[in-house]
């Protein structure tokens, strides 16, 4: 019984952290890869001529909260100011996260 306690435990957890790892990717490739690239790597006009791929979670988070309250951005930030305030709390951890692995 015990046992059968513990592998429900981790079936639960497992699922738990594909759901989270799925909806950060889902976000991403809906609503950021169309100026971003779908590896993060585009630094077309459209992405400000910023690059994405190879900044870290804690980074990414950074910057999105800052668009959103106004201590991060540069000249195209207006931009990024209407994507980062439709995000949940929730949603920007999970989307940073998925970035950190482009
Ligand atoms: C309409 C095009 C567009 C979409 C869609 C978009 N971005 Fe951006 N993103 C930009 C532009 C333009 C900039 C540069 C803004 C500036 O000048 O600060 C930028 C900058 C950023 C930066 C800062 C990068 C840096 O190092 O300076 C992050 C982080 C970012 N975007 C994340 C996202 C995420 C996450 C999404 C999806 C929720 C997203 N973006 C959707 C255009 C877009």
């Amino acid at each position: 019984m015990k046992l059968f306690a513990l592998s429900l435990t981790l079936v639960l957890a497992l699922a738990v952290t594909v759901a989270c790892a799925s909806s950060g990717a889902d976000l991403y490739n809906s609503k950021c890869s169309g100026c971003h690239g779908k590896d993060g790597a585009k630094a077309a006009a459209s992405s400000g001529n910023v690059t994405l791929k190879g900044q870290s979670a804690a980074d990414i988070e950074t910057k999105l909260k800052g668009y959103v309250d106004g201590s991060f951005g540069g000249k195209k930030m207006k931009v990024m100011q209407k994507m980062a305030g439709k995000l949940s709390p929730e949603e920007t951890t999970a989307v940073a996260e998925h970035i950190a692995t482009l």
